[in-house]
């Protein structure tokens, strides 16, 4: 990170944020956008070139689409055809942690190249206050991947966005730690079935509740995974990975789920993701505790087993990438 060439940084407090990250948006700048998942690298997702700004800035695939973040479900309703059960999914659980990905309407102004050439478009309406002002006061959907470089440990903090990207985001709002901090929920109906993409910050068995069904998981279909983001190398730190490890071998930083079952010898790197045992605290601390285990200097991270169950599941997933490395 060049320290000369770093963004402003503006709190999502300040009386003008939403005006200031607006006029950004509208010239085709991008801006790192607090939502209650994680960071978003925002840009005007009617605008391809702020949207190749956005590949740019990422380093990412361009075979990777984007989500499109809208005000409400009507609006989403311009961009997008749902079907009768992704439409009741969409009111129940929007604003909210959860992406659909639907036919794109032929009228939609989003940039295909968000799409990055599907016939489909992935649509959420968030529902953190700065994302929300930010998207009324631009009056445009918003392209927002999340605000790291391809390939690397999401950003949930506004200090992991000046970091990652430097220079190349032009304003970020920092509304400090992201609440939830993992990604959205990325669901999609396939051939008649409601099908999960992405494991995320709302849990799978909230949407069957609510369905009445239960939920596939996406597997890899005849042309390449179905969520084209979900490349295996994901997340990763620059450490190694160690999974389901009860305690840390020699060389290795420890990061705990629950009680340690095992005590620590002097020197040993260790951080918890939740003392308590709370999944809800382990995802929102999980992509900072790496980053912070690796830039301890960490050369191995060993990772407690974390149950699957609720968030879990998108908790071992990330982790799952995070263990094959770089
Ligand atoms: O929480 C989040 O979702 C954050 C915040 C900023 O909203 N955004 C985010 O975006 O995680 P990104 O670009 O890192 O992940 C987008 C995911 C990828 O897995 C991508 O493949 C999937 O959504 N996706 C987007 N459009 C799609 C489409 N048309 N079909 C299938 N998957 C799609
Ligand atoms: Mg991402």
């Amino acid at each position: 990170m060049n320290q000369a060439s770093l963004p402003p940084i503006i709190p999502a407090d300040a009386p003008d944020m939403a005006a200031r990250a607006a006029d950004m948006i509208r010239k085709g700048r991008l801006v790192g956008l607090p939502t209650e998942t994680v960071y978003g690298l925002a840009g005007d997702a009617t605008s391809s070139l702020a949207v190749a700004r956005i590949y740019a800035a990422k380093g990412r695939p361009s075979f990777n689409p984007l989500i499109v973040h809208v005000e409400s479900p009507d609006v989403a309703g311009m961009h997008g055809l749902f079907s009768a059960r992704l439409e009741q999914l969409a009111q129940h659980f929007w604003p909210g942690p959860l992406t659909i990905v639907v036919p794109a309407r032929p009228e939609s102004p989003v940039a295909e190249l968000a799409r990055a050439g599907l016939g489909t478009i992935a649509l959420r309406v968030p529902a953190h206050a700065a994302a929300r002002a930010v998207i009324k006061a631009a009056g445009l959907p918003l392209a927002a991947p999340s605000a790291n470089r391809s390939g690397q440990v999401t950003a949930t903090r506004a200090a992991h966005v000046a970091h990652d990207l430097g220079a190349a985001v032009d304003l970020i709002i920092d509304a400090g730690a992201s609440p939830a901090g993992l990604e959205s929920t990325v669901i999609a109906e396939i051939e008649g079935k409601i099908v999960q993409l992405r494991a995320g910050a709302l849990p799978r068995t909230a949407m069957e509740a609510v369905l009445g069904e239960a939920i596939a998981l996406a597997g890899v279909g005849k042309d390449g995974p179905l969520a084209p983001g979900m490349l295996t190398k994901h997340y990763a730190p620059r450490a190694r990975v160690r999974l389901g490890a009860r305690r840390p071998q020699a060389g290795e930083a420890y990061l705990g789920f629950g009680p340690l079952a095992f005590v620590p010898e002097d020197g040993l790197v260790t951080l918890n993701l939740s003392e308590r045992s709370d999944l809800t605290e382990a995802a929102a601390r999980l992509f900072h505790h790496l980053r912070l285990l690796d830039d301890q200097g960490a050369s191995a991270i060993a990772v407690a087993p974390i149950p699957a169950t609720g968030l879990g599941e998108a908790i071992n997933d990330r982790l799952a990438r995070a263990a094959l490395g770089r």
